[in-house]
C-alpha cells in the first residue's frame, strides 16, 4: 500500500483507561508511517501514562490544559481542530464518549473535538458491562450519526479479569483503519454539486406561512456524503434546524420557493450535477399581506394560491448533456408510474423513489428505503437503511454518471 499517512496531521486524544499504555505503540506506529502526531490527554489519561513518554515519541509537547504551564500561553483548540487531517481518540473511555456525544466541553480534548472539521475515529476501551450499557451504546450511536467512525473494541480478557467485549483494538488495526480511510479514492473529486434540501415557507403575512414537514435530513446527508467524496457542494437549504459539518459545503439559506429557484438557477451553470431533494411548496399565496391578518376583521377567509415554479423542470430545461440532474419522488400510490412520469417531465437523469407505504421511510425518519429509476427505465431497489448510508448509495450512482463525462 502506498504510504497514505505520510505528512498527515493526526490529533490523538488519550483518555483515562488502562489501555492508554497502548497509545505509546500507536504514536510510534503513526510516526513511523510519516504522520505528524499531536497528543492531547485528558487529566485522567495522565494518570495512566506519562506525558513525557508520548511527547518523546511524537516529538511534540503533549497538550492537556487550556493554558500552557510553561508560559501561560493559550492552547487553541480551534487551531488544532483545523490543523488535523484526522482526529483519533484512543483509548476512549465511557466518560469521554458521553461528553463527546453531549458536547460537554470541560477539557481540551472535548473542545478540540467540537472544533474539529476533520474525520474523527474513536476506539473505545472499557469493561464489558460499561460497553454493553444502553447509555454507552446510545452515545456511540449518536457519535455515528455525527459521521464519526467507531473502531469497535475487541473481545478478550479485560483489566477487571472479566472476559468480554471492551478491549481497545490493537494499535496496528487502528492504524490500518486510518490508512483505509485515507487511501479511499474520492469518487467526486473536483466535481461541483448543487443540492436543494428541506421545505420552503410561503408567506401569508408577516407571522404566518404555508410549509411542510420536510426535515432536510436527506439533503444534508447527501451534502456531507458528496463533500466526503471530494465534491465542492452548494447546499441550498430551506428553513431547517440542521448544521453542516464539512468545510467543502457552501450553504445558501433560503425561505421561499422563489428564493430557492433563484439560487438554484444561478448556481447550476457552474455545476457538474444537481440533486433536487427539497420538498418545494407547490403553491404560494397569490398576495402576501404586509400586516398581520386579524381574525376579528376577517371572519371566514379564503386564501388564493398560485403555483410555484418547478425548480427541477427549470434546471432540466437548461441542462447541458454533460450535466447530471437527479430528483426525488415521495409517493403514496402508483409509485413507479408517478416517479417515471416526473423523471420524463423534468428531464432528470435519475429519480430516487420513496414510498410512504414503507415503514421507516420518508419525512422525519432517520432511515429511508429507496428505488433508483434511471432515464433508460432501469430500476435498482435498495433495502431500508439509515439516511446517511442511503446517501452513499445515491452518491455511488451519481458518481458513476458524472464520471462518464471525464
Ligand atoms: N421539485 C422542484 N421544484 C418544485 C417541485 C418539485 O425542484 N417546485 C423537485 C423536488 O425537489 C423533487 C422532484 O421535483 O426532486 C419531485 O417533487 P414532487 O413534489 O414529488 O413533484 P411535483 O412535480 O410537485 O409533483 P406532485 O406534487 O404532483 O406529486
Amino acid at each position: 500500500m502506498e504510504n497514505v499517512l505520510k505528512n498527515k496531521h493526526i490529533v490523538l486524544g488519550i483518555t483515562g483507561s488502562i489501555a492508554a499504555y497502548k497509545a505509546a505503540y500507536l504514536v510510534r506506529a503513526l510516526v513511523k508511517k510519516g504522520a505528524e502526531v499531536q497528543v492531547i490527554m485528558t487529566p485522567a489519561g495522565k494518570e495512566f501514562i506519562a506525558p513525557l513518554t508520548l511527547s518523546t515519541l511524537s516529538s511534540k509537547p503533549v497538550i492537556s490544559e487550556f493554558f500552557s504551564n510553561r508560559d501561560g500561553s493559550w492552547n487553541s483548540h480551534v487551531d488544532l481542530g483545523l490543523w488535523a487531517d484526522a482526529m483519533l481518540i484512543a483509548p476512549a473511555t465511557a466518560a469521554t464518549i458521553g461528553k463527546m456525544a453531549q458536547g460537554i466541553a470541560d477539557n481540551m480534548l472535548i473542545t478540540t473535538y467540537l472544533s474539529c472539521k476533520a474525520p474523527v475515529f474513536i476506539a473505545p476501551a472499557m469493561d464489558l458491562d460499561m460497553f454493553a450499557h444502553p447509555s454507552t451504546q446510545q452515545n456511540l450511536d449518536r457519535l455515528r450519526s455525527f459521521g464519526n467512525q467507531i473502531i469497535e473494541p475487541g473481545e478478550g480478557e479485560l483489566a477487571s479479569h472479566l472476559i468480554g467485549k471492551g478491549r481497545m483494538e490493537e494499535p496496528e488495526i487502528i492504524v490500518a483503519a486510518l490508512e483505509a480511510f485515507f487511501s479511499q479514492k474520492q469518487q467526486l473529486e473536483k466535481k461541483k454539486i448543487v443540492i436543494t434540501a428541506g421545505p420552503t415557507y410561503e408567506k401569508i403575512d408577516p407571522v404566518r406561512f404555508i410549509g411542510n414537514y420536510s426535515s432536510g435530513k436527506m439533503g444534508f446527508a447527501l451534502a456531507e456524503a458528496c463533500a466526503a467524496q471530494g465534491a465542492a457542494v452548494t447546499l441550498i437549504a430551506g428553513p431547517v434546524a440542521l448544521q453542516t459539518q464539512h468545510p467543502a459545503i457552501h450553504r445558501i439559506d433560503v425561505e421561499s420557493a422563489d428564493e430557492m429557484y433563484a439560487a438554484a438557477m444561478s448556481s447550476f451553470p457552474e455545476a457538474d450535477a444537481a440533486i433536487l431533494c427539497a420538498a418545494v411548496a407547490d403553491y404560494k399565496p397569490e398576495t402576501e399581506a404586509t400586516e398581520k391578518i386579524k381574525r376579528e376583521t376577517k371572519g371566514e377567509m379564503t386564501l388564493n394560491l398560485v403555483p410555484n415554479r418547478d425548480i427541477a423542470a427549470a434546471l432540466g430545461a437548461v441542462k447541458r448533456p454533460d450535466q447530471i440532474l437527479a430528483g426525488f419522488a415521495l409517493e403514496t400510490n402508483n409509485e413507479q408510474s408517478h416517479a417515471e412520469s416526473k423523471l420524463k417531465r423534468k428531464n432528470l437523469d435519475f429519480i430516487v423513489l420513496n414510498s410512504m407505504r414503507d415503514a421507516g421511510a420518508g419525512f422525519q425518519h432517520d432511515t429511508n428505503k429507496i428505488d433508483i429509476i434511471d432515464a433508460d427505465g432501469s430500476i435498482i431497489r435498495y433495502p431500508l437503511k439509515p439516511k446517511s448510508e442511503v446517501a452513499f448509495d445515491i452518491i455511488d450512482h451519481l458518481a458513476m454518471l458524472v464520471n462518464k463525462y471525464d
